[in-house]
């Protein structure tokens, strides 16, 4: 696998690649990979000749200072597991190289609408800071393609309104979210859960769960239903920020008779804020 932090060297070596026909795939990360990462790189791979992948903890996508500092970052170990994935090249670039201006002058990327719901009300600049850095990543790596997880959903959708409007020539593509054993979302935070909570962490999928299944029965109003889901959730411990389901198009709040649908929530536990989403797509008469 190459390596590297520089721009440069990365235009030459995808150039090379391209000379000889062959398409390029891009996996944006921030690191302290796990198996929903890898999912992405076997998705990419599919997709393309070449994967690239990045590992970039962006600062400008934090809406907290502490929650930068106590992001996982084991480059060590995460360039174990891209050899043993047969990812082609690494690229490691440093704020500096990214936001050459300081974070403070760097010229932004937002996405008015779909950034400034949910997370975007919750985490006030972090679509912003997504945006921006996926959009450099796109113009410094040029990929045919590029994978997202589909655990952060709105992210997903924010990408694609970003490359669409700005006419990045860019396939994108969604993977189903990757979990745990018990049901947990695979996520670089899992690992900040101290052992009780880390026990009650799956209730946040199994609540989402619930709903979906009284969604299917179409037993009742969709208000009601996330009104059930949020207050199991703060029963088992949680603060909850939102638990919604949506239209999965857009995310626009959903009308009943809506059949194309997604779940999903944002809590707290143990300090730890975790996400999840759940896509649902409901059979015709539920
Ligand atoms: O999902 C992530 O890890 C990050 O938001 C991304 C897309 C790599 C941008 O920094």
């Amino acid at each position: 696998m190459r390596e590297t932090g520089r721009p440069l060297e990365l235009h030459s070596i995808i150039r090379g690649w391209r000379l000889q026909g062959e398409r390029v795939a891009l996996v944006p990360t921030m690191g302290h990979l796990h198996d929903g990462h890898r999912a992405l790189i076997r998705e990419a791979r599919q997709r393309a000749d070449r994967v690239v992948v990045s590992i970039f903890v962006n600062p400008l996508q934090f809406d907290r200072p502490d929650d930068l500092a106590a992001y996982p970052r084991t480059l060590d170990a995460d360039r174990g597991v891209l050899v043993r994935d047969g990812v082609d090249l690494l690229f490691t670039p440093d704020a500096d190289t990214l936001y050459p201006q300081g974070l403070e002058q760097a010229t932004r990327v937002s996405v008015p609408g779909i950034g400034d719901i949910l997370e975007g009300e919750y985490r006030p600049g972090h679509f912003t800071g997504v945006a921006t850095v996926v959009c450099k990543l796109f113009n410094l790596v040029q990929p045919d393609e590029a994978v997202f997880g589909e655990k952060d959903y709105q992210q997903l959708l924010l990408v694609r309104r970003m490359a669409s409007d700005l006419d990045i020539p860019v396939r994108i593509h969604g993977v189903p979210v990757v979990r745990d054993e018990d049901g947990l979302a695979l996520s670089s935070r899992n690992s900040r859960l101290d052992e009780a909570s880390r026990r009650r962490a799956p209730m946040l999928h199994q609540c989402l769960g619930k709903a979906e299944e009284l969604l299917r029965q179409g037993a009742a109003a969709f208000d009601k239903i996330e009104r059930a889901a949020t207050d199991a959730l703060a029963k088992a411990g949680f603060r909850v920020e939102y638990l919604v389901i949506r239209r999965a198009e857009d995310l626009a709040p959903a009308e009943r008779g809506e059949r194309n649908l997604v779940l999903l929530a944002a809590a707290w536990i143990g300090g730890v804020r975790l996400i999840d989403s759940l896509p649902t797509v409901l059979a015709d008469g539920s």
